[in-house]
């Protein structure tokens, strides 16, 4: 038995590596879920395993910010088959409603099986007798179940940040019930929304053959032991304080005042912020919005869009084929409405630090957050977060978890070209007052529910499994 009472499991370790002239150090890498689990690290003795990064690269385990780092190691071609291959060409596209068509390999696969038994492996190792292990996410689906195998023990839980497809999509993968049983190895499997949840109880149902009661699944493991493993959702969230803190900060405002002036001070300054990725509808917003400057409805002397794409899984064909599109769309729209002093789109392919993500919110009236299909999406809830004065409008994709939560914002099917245009012209015209209301109702949810609650209520949904009669 290791030494550590708290274990996180994730396909990227919560670090990046920064090399300066004296060697390499390491950095805490942005994102909410290492916010949230820092401080319970740091009083349960806990340990972080996963990969650090760099492919064909042994590193030793090391501590950092009062956390125990077990960096796994991944080879060049596990990092092409299991990395991008099974989780990013076959499981993303086919959780993400085939948005893009899945492939389906057996040589990824195999990869897939052996790396999520590598995963299991290491946090066997440094988990101590009875600790719970937190895995997460859909590159490490087979992980629950190996480690209660390997130590029955263990109290362990799973959240999938991503969404669970529909029966009728899972359906497809050749390895359904393999994932299905790799799941169930978790006491509680966390998902983000209602409807995640119930995909996944109607794929246990149809593929694992178990009793299923509310959401609860009676389990039989291969060794006759039975046990319960239940699913529930937990909407994920992000880390309130160190938007709400950023923005009112005196550098941050000017900015994005800055900004503004940069841009010419237009009356409109509407933002794009995703990752580049095909899920998240990015060239449904540059048709609707090139056919508002076509039908003369949006004008670029009153308005400017910004755009920011960061640059994500690229050597994925589906990623590159994107980044064309995308390039291609923005290089046409904005030659065709471009004129000497004003630019339709600013294209940014780039990823910032979050100060200048803070001044970007705030220079913004409009957010536009489009994605056909989103596990949640956090930018649409940093945006709210950072509006401290309660003004700005959010048109947000009904096919994002975060609808759920935020339910004053403009609410669209982005596949419906004309409402996506309409919900477009009415955040960019709402009258204050009403943009006010809204978004006062959505900053409460948001500041409610942080991500420091989301972990603790999953933590503690999970303490309770299996000590109710
Ligand atoms: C999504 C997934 C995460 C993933 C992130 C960035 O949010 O849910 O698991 O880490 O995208 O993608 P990457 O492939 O760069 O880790």
């Amino acid at each position: 038995y290791g030494d550590y009472d708290f274990i996180v499991v994730s396909n990227r370790l919560p670090v990046d590596r920064v090399s300066d002239g004296g060697g390499d150090s390491w950095r805490r890498s942005p994102g909410g879920l290492v916010t949230a689990l820092a401080p319970v690290m740091a009083k349960a003795d806990g340990a972080w395993v996963g990969w650090h990064g760099a492919p064909d690269e042994t590193l030793e385990a090391f501590d950092h910010d009062n956390m125990h780092l077990r960096p796994v190691p991944l080879s060049a071609s596990e990092v092409e088959l299991y990395y991008e291959g099974f989780s990013n060409a076959t499981l993303w596209p086919l959780y993400h409603d085939v948005i893009a068509p899945p492939e389906f390999h057996r040589t990824w696969w195999d990869s897939y099986r052996t790396v999520n038994r590598r995963f299991a492996e290491a946090a066997a190792e440094v988990a101590a007798e009875g600790a719970t292990v937190w895995v997460q996410d859909y590159q490490l689906q087979l992980v629950p179940q190996l480690l209660r195998r390997a130590r029955p023990d263990l109290k362990i839980g799973f959240f999938n940040h991503i969404p669970f497809p529909p029966l009728e999509i899972f359906a497809q993968l050749p390895w359904r019930k393999d994932i299905i049983a790799g799941l169930l190895g978790a006491d509680l499997i966390g998902f983000q929304r209602p409807s995640d949840t119930a995909n996944f109880l109607r794929c246990v149902r149809r593929f694992a053959g178990h009793s299923v009661r509310q959401q609860q699944v009676h389990v039989t493991g291969d060794d006759g032991a039975s046990y319960v493993s239940r699913a529930e959702a937990f909407p994920i969230s992000i880390d309130v304080n160190q938007i709400t803190e950023l923005a009112k900060r005196e550098d941050v405002i000017e900015r994005s005042k800055q900004i503004r002036r940069e841009l010419g001070n237009p009356k409109t300054i509407l933002l794009g912020v995703d990752r580049l990725d095909y899920t998240k509808g990015i060239s449904h917003r540059l048709k609707a919005y090139g056919e508002l400057l076509e039908d003369g409805r949006i004008s670029v002397e009153d308005a400017a869009l910004i755009q920011v794409a960061s640059p994500s899984r690229e050597r994925v064909e589906q990623y590159r084929l994107l980044r064309e599109e995308v390039e291609g769309t923005v290089g046409r729209i904005n030659g065709t409405y471009d004129t000497m002093s004003n630019t339709a789109i600013r294209y940014l392919h780039h990823s910032y630090p979050v100060e200048e993500m803070v001044a970007l919110y705030l220079a913004s009236d409009v957010m536009l957050v489009t994605a056909l299909r989103d596990g949640m999406n956090l930018v649409a809830k940093e945006y709210v977060a950072a509006r401290t004065e309660n003004t700005g409008a959010l048109v947000l994709s009904e096919f994002a978890g975060a609808a759920d939560q935020l339910r004053q914002a403009v609410l669209v099917n982005p596949h419906d070209i004309d409402r996506l245009k309409d919900a477009i012209v009415t955040a960019t015209e709402m009258p204050p007052r009403e943009a006010q209301r809204r978004m006062r109702l959505m900053r409460r949810q948001v500041l409610q529910n942080d991500v420091e609650r989301w972990s603790q209520t999953f933590l503690n949904a999970l303490r309770l499994e299996g000590e109710q009669p």
